[in-house]
């Protein structure tokens, strides 16, 4: 018995492991219920009297020497771990580099919009999307029983009284200017605007319009025609032609719709502008001398001109966005695309 113990305490002084996973096995073989160690405290039994002191004293001693040879082996594992991590810390390399992200493409257009403007004197005005009758329809000449008024059209707040709703256009901002500002005005008006549609491809409930109004003395159809055939150009090139068609808004008269010349195609005909040559990009018009009046302008002083059009629109026709839904998603694989035009 006494060799056993001998024995074993050689073995367990040589003991090495590589993991912690082999200290494990090692405290299962020799300190376990029945492990070596555990057995031979079994057989002790059988030690005659005389003996028991010695062989007592040497097995505890045994099973010291393998807790503490067991523990420090597990404790170099945790040391090396440590050393091994700290050597492997590269504390020269350059951070990873977080992404940056893009601009969304209707903050870019919008952006790019504003500048062209900017470059001819107008300057910023900004205006509530929650609004009233007065400044989305009344003021601006809308007629009582005008489409736009209805609730299969307009998102109302408030039904009875229908008089607070979500602004369907950026033209409730010309009102919102004019009743404060004295002439000469020289605005453009960013900004979301709301209308009951379903949405798809081709609509949604929600968009953003450029408002343009500029009231002076002696402002005429010539000007506005100049200041829209420059923004044409410098949004879509040089070489882009425009042409004005008669339409109709409320808030102005006369008025009209604005093409471009096809800027696919360069207005030879193809499939985005239905081979006509010629895409639609904004309503516009002299400043209906109701609407001036309504606001506290002198109209037999002043004349103004007034355009409005979509940001989403612009985009399309620069990005060639097909699905009018990719705006507010917020897939960044889409707005990825966008990342050279930062
Ligand atoms: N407010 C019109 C719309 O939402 C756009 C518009 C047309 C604005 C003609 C104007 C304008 O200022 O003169 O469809």
């Amino acid at each position: 018995m006494i060799e056993k113990i001998n024995q074993l305490k050689s073995r367990i002084a040589a003991l090495t492991a590589s993991s912690a996973e082999e200290v494990e096995q090692l405290r299962v073989q020799y300190l376990s219920k029945k492990g070596e160690i555990s057995l031979l405290f079994n057989d002790f039994r059988s030690v005659p009297a005389e003996s028991k002191r010695e062989v007592g004293q040497l097995l505890n001693e045994l099973k010291t020497l393998a807790t503490e040879r067991i523990a420090s082996l597990r404790q170099s594992l945790l040391d090396k771990e440590e050393a091994d991590f700290e050597t492997s810390l590269d504390l020269t390399r350059t951070a990873t580099p977080l992404p940056q992200g893009t601009r969304h493409p209707l903050s870019l257009v919008k952006a790019e919009m504003l500048d062209i403007f900017a470059r001819m004197g107008f300057t910023i005005a900004d205006g509530p999307e929650v609004e009233d009758d007065w400044h989305v329809f009344s003021s601006l000449n809308f007629a009582d029983d005008h489409p736009a008024r209805d609730m299969q059209d307009t998102f109302f707040i408030s039904r009875n009284p229908a008089d607070v709703l979500l602004r369907t256009h950026t033209s409730s901002v010309q009102t919102r200017t004019m009743e404060t500002a004295k002439p000469p005005i020289r605005i453009v008006c960013p900004g979301r605007v709301y209308r009951n549609e379903a949405i798809s491809a081709r609509a949604h409930c929600f968009f953003h319009q450029i408002e343009g109004l500029y009231i002076d003395k002696n402002v005429s159809f010539a000007d506005l025609r100049q200041v829209l055939l420059t923004f044409a150009r410098q949004m879509f090139g040089a070489e882009t032609r425009i042409r004005l068609r008669p339409s109709y808004f409320p808030f102005t008269e006369p008025s009209a719709e604005m093409d471009i010349s096809c800027n696919l195609c360069g207005g030879k005909g193809c499939g985005f502008c239905k081979h006509t040559g010629w895409v639609e990009i904004l309503g516009c018009g002299m400043v209906d001398p109701n609407v001036l009046e309504a606001c506290g302008i002198d109209s037999g002083t002043y004349t103004g001109y007034a355009f409005g059009m979509g940001i989403e629109r612009i985009t399309n026709l620069k990005y060639r966005v097909k699905d009018l839904r990719m705006f507010s998603e917020n897939d960044v694989r889409f707005l990825d695309e966008f990342v050279a035009a930062k």
